[in-house]
């Protein structure tokens, strides 16, 4: 079996340095520590209004990783133009609103399907691999892939947010049947949102599930028992 990839998120890295607008704790760091430690991509999300990640911290980062970096960013021309001189090596498109203080869910693909389908040309042309963040959806799913994604990311927060609950048995098998789809779209297969040491094993072990990206709990275990073992016990779950 294929061992399942491990993103990790750095924002909150930022989140923190820019608590102070100084230059630590540096994303830069915490990329070089989260790859020599079981990570196989760094995902960084730059936001319209910059409140975590700088448009310096992608140039540090896209300097040093090469094959690894991973954007999450809106679907706007601004973003565009932003990857194209930047250059990362796959692309999440993701819905951003300035009130949110994490994503909200899926992209809501309606409507938009040409100006989408537009920045996926543009951003594969250049070699750009393009995802979309989506709910465990067959509209969006199938919506994506017309457009010409190479990846899905189904989003799991509904999934971990239901975590422990009754709900939680039916998210999960929405993950599941949405996967069966991805798959037989022969498309690749990514997942993420609110995932955490606890409820991370069963989305992981979903079949053909290709790679998971991971932030916020990641970082926040870090606080305790520091990047490197945080990092790794997270791959050592998904595995
Ligand atoms: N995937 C996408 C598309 C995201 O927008 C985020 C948050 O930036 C994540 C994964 C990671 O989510 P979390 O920080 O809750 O692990």
């Amino acid at each position: 079996m294929k061992s399942v990839k491990l993103g990790v998120n750095i924002d909150h890295i930022a989140t923190l340095r820019q608590a102070r607008k100084e230059k630590n704790p540096d994303p830069l760091e915490a990329a070089r520590v989260a790859l020599s430690s079981g990570a196989d991509m760094v995902v960084m999300h730059i936001r319209a209004d910059r409140r975590h990640i700088q448009d310096h911290d992608i140039e540090n980062v896209r300097h040093d990783v090469r094959g690894m970096l991973h954007l999450e960013m809106a679907a706007t021309p601004e973003m565009e133009k932003f990857a194209l001189k930047h250059r990362p090596d796959s692309v999440c498109l993701v819905p951003e609103s300035a009130s949110e203080v994490t994503t909200q869910g899926g992209m809501k693909m309606t409507g938009k399907l040409g100006e989408l389908e537009k920045i996926v040309k543009s951003l594969s042309r250049s070699g750009i691999e393009v995802s979309f963040f989506v709910d465990p959806e067959p509209q969006a799913i199938r919506a994506a892939h017309n457009i010409g994604a190479d990846t899905i990311e189904l989003c799991t927060s509904k999934y971990s947010e239901s975590w422990g609950k009754k709900l939680q048995a039916k998210e999960l098998e929405k993950l599941q049947l949405a996967s069966f789809l991805v798959k037989e779209l022969d498309m690749h297969l990514h997942a993420g949102h609110g995932l955490d040491y606890y409820n991370v094993s069963p989305v992981a072990r979903i079949d053909g599930m290709e790679c998971m990206n991971i932030g916020y709990s990641i970082i926040s275990r870090a606080m305790f028992v520091g990047l490197k073992s945080a990092v790794a016990e997270m791959k050592r779950l998904i595995q």
